[in-house]
């Protein structure tokens, strides 16, 4: 993906300051993986991978908000609130989530500033509703959601496309959020093509107590793919496509074969790691789900279910196994990160 050095005009669009809104507030949505094929890595680290994203409604809300002029030039974060669980809205597995330039919304609006040569600083007040480092994108969530709220705020006027270039700086999942429904992410996962689909799909997230990290999902996988013998199919080079049955599940609109045709090959690295996923797995299925896998690189586990009704047994008997955190219950897909206030 071509990264953007210079944003051409962008300094000379911004409107006048009078009458501009002082707070723009964006949703942007989590995401699972229907489909995720991983190939070896490159020489960057990163594997090449076919993947299919659907974008789902816990929904992350950034408000971005205009400093008074003897704070301008900073850039501050605030959490809306907090729970106590690792996985659960609020927490990463390190503890509290950081509000400095670790935090992928603060390096959202200090790349956008920095590439349109604003000065101004914005605060942002974050509302979390994707579990953290669950592996459904809520940091990518919110730094598309920021993206979009300091765009308008600052009046910096970027396309779409040229804000999907700036989130794929910061991360392979950041620029899917922006699009939302449903597409397929090649390369890193981030040169993304929309998906034509029907209908609404039904989710069941089971919770872990602890997250997983992304890279070492990646590195577990490719040290059990070097364990087997070279050549064996979990050794493969290049990424698998996505195959015909998904496309056409999704354009009919039918949960069931979609649920067939579910993969991801980061599922056996996570579920080593963390044996009890394979456990949650099973008594997803069996409470009634017509598939049930881990989502990107874990530990939430998503559960197809067929409606909205199984969603309610499926969530109730993954909380009575006493082997996940908690569960919520979401459809898809969604839109992509919009303005809502
Ligand atoms: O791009 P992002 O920072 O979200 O990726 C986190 C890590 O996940 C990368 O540093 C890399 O270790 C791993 N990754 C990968 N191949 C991808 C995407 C991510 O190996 N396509």
């Amino acid at each position: 993906m071509s990264h953007l050095t210079v944003i051409p005009g962008g300094g000379s669009r911004r409107p006048a300051r009078a009458g501009a809104a002082t707070s723009v507030r964006v949703e942007a949505p989590g995401k699972v993986n229907l489909f995720l094929s991983a190939g070896a890595p490159g020489a960057d680290g990163y594997h090449p991978l076919t993947t299919v994203f659907q974008a789902v409604r816990l929904i992350e809300t950034v408000t971005a908000r205009r400093q008074s002029y003897a704070a301008a030039g900073t850039i501050t974060l605030s959490l809306e609130e907090s729970h106590g669980l690792a996985g659960t809205p609020g927490t990463s597995p390190a503890g509290p989530l950081p509000t400095d330039s670790r935090n992928l919304a603060v390096r959202a609006a200090q790349l956008l500033a920095e590439r349109t040569g604003i000065d101004d600083g914005v605060d942002l007040l974050l509302r979390k509703r994707v579990p953290v480092a669950g592996g459904m994108a809520g940091g990518s969530a919110d730094a598309a959601a920021t993206l979009v709220a300091c765009n308008q705020l600052w009046g910096t006027g970027l396309s779409l496309g040229e804000l999907m270039a700036l989130a794929s700086e910061l991360g392979a999942d950041c620029a899917f959020p922006l699009l939302g429904a449903t597409a397929v992410g090649y390369g890193r996962g981030d040169e993304l093509s929309p998906l034509m689909t029907r209908g609404t799909y039904h989710w069941v997230m089971a919770l872990a107590r602890e997250g997983l990290s992304t890279p070492e999902v990646f590195t577990h996988l490719d040290q059990m793919r070097s364990d087997s013998e070279p050549g064996e199919p979990s050794d493969p080079g290049e990424p698998a496509p996505v195959p015909a049955g998904l496309g056409a599940a999704l354009r009919a609109g039918d949960a069931a074969a979609l649920a067939a045709c579910l993969r991801n090959d980061l599922q056996a690295a996570a579920v080593d790691l963390r044996p009890e996923l394979g456990q949650v797995i099973g008594v997803a299925e069996q409470a009634g789900a017509l598939r049930a896998i881990v989502s990107g690189s874990g530990p939430t586990v998503a559960a197809l279910v067929p409606d909205a009704t199984s969603g309610v047994r499926v969530a109730r008997a993954l909380e009575a196994s006493g082997l996940v955190a908690g569960t919520v219950r979401c459809d898809a897909p969604v839109a992509g990160a919009r303005v809502v206030g």
